[in-house]
């Protein structure tokens, strides 16, 4: 038997468009699952489509907007017709808004208030509890689920500048606690994935200058990484597989694996 064969799951990969939602699409693909690439921007969802098919991988483009519930719910009728039924869901769908990143020029009690709601609402909301209450009643219908969250090593340790992110990437780890003891009766398991610092569009400025080399944060943490280097996107795929697959973690639910490079051991 293989471990991680995904042959006959259907996936839902909700920020598919983006860096490691699509790195993620891809591997569950090359695994065996169909694909439904989810995201606003056809351009990209599109060009991952092709890229999974490519490589003799089955996927689809749906256009979702996380944030929109009744859209969600029409996405998901269109790909339940062409993908079947969901059995893996991931969300991806998120990141930091320069809006209420904390700078010497705007500390933090001058966040404006709905500019925190809206970062806030895009990685607690639309990041994990609305795609999970538009998933999950197929998956507990069918007794067969695997939900995995994208936190931050900023769910843990509020990293410095971005507080909102952080607090909702910690409410992401709580929810996914609460989603696990309230789902298993129906087979369905709810994990979190924590990555390190992976390049991706939405902390490409925090971590590099205009001319490519590492921004001063961007040094501090190789110098607080123990591997000494960014992740590639590529390396969260196996922990999505694992997570994925029932036949590897079948018995897995409520927790959060790190795929950090050490980030988060690191003290002294
Ligand atoms: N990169 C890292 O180092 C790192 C580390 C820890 C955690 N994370 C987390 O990993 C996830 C992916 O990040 P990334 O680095 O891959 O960033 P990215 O390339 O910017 O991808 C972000 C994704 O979020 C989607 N998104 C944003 N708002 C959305 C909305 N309203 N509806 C649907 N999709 C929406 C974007 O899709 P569209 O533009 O198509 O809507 C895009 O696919 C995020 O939750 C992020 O917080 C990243």
């Amino acid at each position: 038997m293989n471990l991680f064969d995904l042959t006959g799951e259907t996936a839902v990969v909700l920020g598919a468009t983006g860096v490691l939602g699509g790195a993620m699409a891809e591997g569950l693909a090359a695994a065996g699952a169909k694909v439904a690439v989810l995201g606003r921007n056809a351009e990209r969802g599109e060009a991952r489509v092709r890229s999974i098919q490519q490589q003799g991988g089955t996927a689809g483009f749906f256009f979702a907007d996380a944030l929109d519930q009744n859209l969600l719910k029409a996405t998901r009728e269109a790909l339940l017709k062409r993908l079947g039924a969901p059995t893996i869901l991931v969300n991806a769908a998120g990141g930091n808004d320069p809006r209420v990143t904390v700078t010497p020029e705007h500390p933090f009690e001058e966040i404006d208030v709905a500019d925190w709601r809206d970062n806030f609402d895009l990685n607690l909301v639309g990041g994990a509890l609305i795609p999970c209450q538009v998933f999950a009643p197929t998956m507990k219908n069918n007794r067969k689920g695997s939900i995995i969250n994208i936190a931050s090593v900023s769910a843990h340790l509020p990293l410095s500048r971005v507080a909102a992110y952080s607090a909702a990437k910690a409410a992401v780890l709580n929810l996914t606690l609460f989603l696990a003891r309230e789902w298993a009766p129906y087979n369905v398991r709810v994990n979190s994935i924590t990555p390190g610092f992976f390049p991706g569009e939405q902390n490409r400025r925090l971590l590099f200058n205009e001319d490519g080399t590492p921004t001063p944060r961007g040094q501090l943490i190789f110098g607080h990484t123990p591997l000494a280097r960014f992740g590639n996107p590529a390396e969260l795929v196996g922990a999505a597989v694992f997570l994925a697959s029932g036949k590897a973690s079948g018995f897995v639910t409520g927790i959060d694996l790190r795929v950090d490079g050490g980030f988060l051991s690191q003290t002294i």
